[in-house]
């Protein structure tokens, strides 16, 4: 039976090229930098141009199609999941990279169908690395198969993790003691990259062991979630439970027994969620 959704993903990676691009040629002149929830929380121009051009092309080809975009909701859009398929988008994922020149800067889309995750597209566009993958047919970076490190050992592991400015400060002291936690196991190190998906991809491609973040959106999950499982890598709630793509929060890594290890390290603290106000 052919795919379905195969032309979708041959599309996205069409537009998300274009995308990796408008964004490139951006980095090239001056950036002028808005804030959106706080002082921290940057948004620009090109993060806005990008999600126009993404949304329009994607619109236009599959009208009956439904999106979440990072702007999109900024501005007031819905980001409910619904069983329609869905795009998730976020134009620039490491928003503070691009502004600083920071070279870790992607264009993640996620593709749901009935909430299930269809295909997952990373596009590294500075390094020029495009990442792709397709549900139950592996996960590529440049048309070039990628897995997991396999490591289970979390002692011989390298961690990622963000350290975004908590304006609460019981969530800044758990945010911190958590990292200690990790570290004092020992762990092998801490990077934060500055990009979600790039760091999942970074799990996917074996670069690194575990990635785990509280606070992230649904559209700084989705393209790299679907690279990281079909690089085999294991995706699971920060609580250890099942991996919620609304619910803010996740452990991706090279195996179930570093994805749980870390999972006993974490206090959670509240996030809310990305399809309720709460
Ligand atoms: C951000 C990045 C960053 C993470 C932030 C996200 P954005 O996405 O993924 O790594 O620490 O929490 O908001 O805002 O640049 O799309």
């Amino acid at each position: 039976m052919s795919d379905p959704w195969q032309e979708c993903m041959d599309y996205c990676i069409e537009v998300t090229k274009r995308a990796g691009k408008m964004i490139c040629e951006a980095l090239q002149k001056d950036i002028a930098v808005m804030h959106k929830s706080s002082a921290v929380d940057l948004v620009t121009e090109t993060d806005q141009k990008v999600e126009q051009l993404i949304i329009s092309s994607i619109r236009e080809k599959y009208p009956t199609h439904s999106f979440i975009g990072e702007e999109s909701v900024a501005a007031g859009a819905p980001s409910a999941l619904s069983d329609n398929p869905t795009w998730i988008i976020d134009p620039i994922d490491g928003t503070t990279n691009f502004v600083h020149r920071f070279p870790f800067v992607s264009v993640s889309i996620g593709f749901t169908v009935k909430k299930e995750i269809e295909f997952g597209i990373v596009y590294s566009c500075i390094e020029d690395k495009m990442y792709t993958a397709r549900k139950g047919k592996g996960a590529f970076c440049n048309g070039v198969p990628i897995k997991v490190s396999g490591q289970e050992d979390i002692s011989k592991s390298l961690v990622l993790t963000e350290m975004g400015f908590k304006k609460d400060a019981e969530q800044f002291q758990t945010m911190m003691a958590n990292i200690r936690n990790i570290l004092s196991i020992p762990v092998h190190g801490i990077r934060s990259p500055g990009s979600a998906a790039v760091n999942m991809c970074l799990v996917a491609c074996g670069s690194a062991d575990a990635y785990y973040h509280m606070g992230i959106h649904c559209w700084d999950m989705a393209g790299g979630a679907a690279v990281v499982r079909e690089a085999g890598g294991v995706i699971m709630d920060i609580s250890g439970g099942p991996f919620d793509l609304m619910s803010r929060r996740l452990i991706v890594a090279s195996s179930r027994m570093i994805a749980e290890r870390i999972a006993k390290e974490i206090t959670e603290f509240h996030v809310g969620r990305d399809d309720t106000d709460d």
